[in-house]
């Protein structure tokens, strides 16, 4: 792939390089792979930040996965999140007795996945398991269980890969801290 110059030179400095993270995904897709063998695997991810990762992850785990993508939102585009979860759940969709992987970008406060883990755990599904790419280190209100993580990364405001600022950036193949 040609390089994106142009958006590069918007980032501070690049924290994850686009190897590392087809390194790590690959990785995390053989671990998941072997601890669902035999079973038909439901994967929830939220989108839009969940997006490459779940293209990279799925495309390389060798059983039948059924996908169903959901919207929730809490950042409403800036740097904070506005503390509530907007979760956009499909008419009809239902999970009972699947096994199901709930897939996120990152895991920041916490309000988003765990609000979404209490919303499918209602489903009564066969077993809920949780995996983000990045796991952002800062203290935590909102509980959640990480069954798969990626990288742990410090308490920064990242683009790339999926993660936007403000609907950009989300089509830079690396992850990076952007200029002030
Ligand atoms: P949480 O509810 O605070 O854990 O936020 C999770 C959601 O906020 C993620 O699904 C991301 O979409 C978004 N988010 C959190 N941190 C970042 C970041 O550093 N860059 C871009 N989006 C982020
Ligand atoms: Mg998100």
């Amino acid at each position: 792939m040609a390089p994106l110059t142009g958006i590069l030179s918007d980032l501070n400095r690049v924290l994850l390089t686009a190897d590392q993270i087809h390194d790590r995904v690959s990785a995390m897709a053989a671990q998941i792979g072997s601890d669902y063998a035999g079973k038909v695997l439901t994967v929830v991810v939220l989108m839009d930040g969940a997006l490459f990762f779940v293209s990279d992850l799925l495309r390389q785990i060798d059983l039948p996965i059924r996908l169903v993508t959901l919207g929730a939102s809490s950042y409403h585009g800036g740097l904070e999140s506005s503390g509530q979860v907007q979760i956009q759940w499909p008419a009809g969709v239902r999970f009972a007795g699947e096994d199901v992987l709930l897939l996120d970008d990152i895991l920041d406060t916490g309000l988003t996945l765990s609000a979404l883990r209490e919303r499918l755990l209602a489903e009564s599904p066969a077993s809920l398991r949780t995996a983000v790419l990045l796991d952002k280190k800062r203290p935590r209100n909102h509980d959640c269980p990480l069954d798969y993580c990626g990288f742990e990364i410090a308490d920064e405001f990242v683009v790339g890969y999926g993660m936007d600022y403000q609907g950009r950036f989300r089509n830079l193949p690396c992850i990076g801290i952007l200029k002030p």
